[in-house]
């Protein structure tokens, strides 16, 4: 038995993961239960008004007031640094019936940075509270504007700048990362830096970063002083996590594989099948994430691995499952 005492009842939020959560997958891991909000691909904004196809496209949840098939609200992520451009969008999402705005100030890529959007925005605070301040008064009032940012960019000495910036232009809530643009995606994630920026906030704020576990969540949240979680790779590596750590599931494995598979499959036959020169690959990077809690994923992995059509993969299925798991 694990000694580990869950610190509060949390909410969480199913992280913004560019390539990788789609509609598909939100629809996915909100029906496995535990969370109370995701946040779309970002939308890249630079100096234009973009159409709703765009919108409709990366959120097609908006067709259906903005929730997942199990009602989990879905907000509209804008990254960007041309205050009046992500303003006019922001207004546009909410038009549409986005459930929130959220910008993103996190996003290490090269061009995206180059470009001035994404975390390469943290060297300057007074810029990111203009941009959010900005965003903010164009949007409807009853529309949530959310942040998400990494703790810095070189270093975190910024940090507590940003977010009292963030916090005076009129945001509502926080999702922090806890690791710098140049730490990546290394591990460790600096969950107790996040400590010194919390002040009477807690309510407002989400821990992010390298939460795989249900007593990693716990250790989140005792070391950020946080009080919600953001889940990101951890989701797709153990798709009930989120619902392991409502329930209080600390010493829970995670699901069965045999469980698993079944939806594996049906999200390749149902959306990754459509598109001829990319079949399959979606498929293929879940099992790789999978394959942290699930040597099962490694095998199936093998099997699929330079298959391209939707007959050979298909059949993979069934000799997985009965030559690898004899079922
Ligand atoms: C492939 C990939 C795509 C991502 N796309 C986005 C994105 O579109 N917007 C964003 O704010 N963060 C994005 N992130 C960052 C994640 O939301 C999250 O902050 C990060 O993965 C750390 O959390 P984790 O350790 O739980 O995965 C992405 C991360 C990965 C690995």
């Amino acid at each position: 038995m694990s000694t580990a005492i869950r610190p509060h009842l949390s909410k969480i939020v199913l992280a913004p993961m560019e390539g990788v959560i789609d509609a598909a997958m939100r629809a996915r891991l909100t029906k496995l239960g535990g969370y109370s909000r995701c946040v779309t691909e970002f939308i890249r904004v630079s100096d234009v008004l973009l159409p709703k196809r765009v919108f409709m496209r990366l959120c097609p949840e908006l067709a259906e007031g903005g929730l997942t098939a199990s009602g989990v609200p879905v907000y509209v992520q804008l990254l960007g640094s041309n205050p009046e451009a992500l303003a006019i969008n922001a207004q546009r999402a909410a038009a549409l019936g986005a459930r929130g705005v959220d910008l993103n100030f996190g996003c290490p890529a090269k061009t995206v940075n180059k470009s001035m959007g994404g975390s390469v925005l943290l060297q300057e605070p007074d810029r990111v509270a203009a941009i959010v301040a900005g965003v903010r008064d164009a949007m409807p009032a009853d529309i949530p504007l959310t942040v998400k940012i990494r703790i810095g960019y070189h270093d975190d000495q910024l940090l507590e700048q940003i977010v009292a910036g963030i916090w005076s232009a009129g945001a509502s809530e926080l999702a922090i990362h806890a690791r710098t643009k140049f730490d990546g995606y290394k591990p460790p994630a600096y969950w107790a830096t996040v400590q010194d920026v919390v002040h009477d906030r807690a309510r407002q704020l989400y821990i992010n970063g390298e939460i795989w576990t249900v007593a990693d969540s716990y250790k989140a949240i005792q070391q950020s002083g946080c009080e919600h979680l953001m889940l990101g790779r951890g989701a797709l590596a153990a798709p009930d996590l989120a619902n392991r750590i409502a329930n209080d599931a600390v010493d829970q494995p995670p699901m069965a594989w045999e469980l698993l598979v079944g939806e594996i499959e049906e999200q390749f036959l149902q959306h990754d099948c459509n598109s001829p020169r990319h079949i399959g690959n979606r498929t293929k990077q879940w099992l790789a994430y999978l394959k942290r809690h699930y040597p099962e994923a490694l095998q199936l992995f093998a099997r699929l691995r330079t298959l391209r059509d939707v007959q050979s993969i298909a059949s993979q299925f069934t000799a997985h499952r009965q030559q690898d798991l004899s079922i």
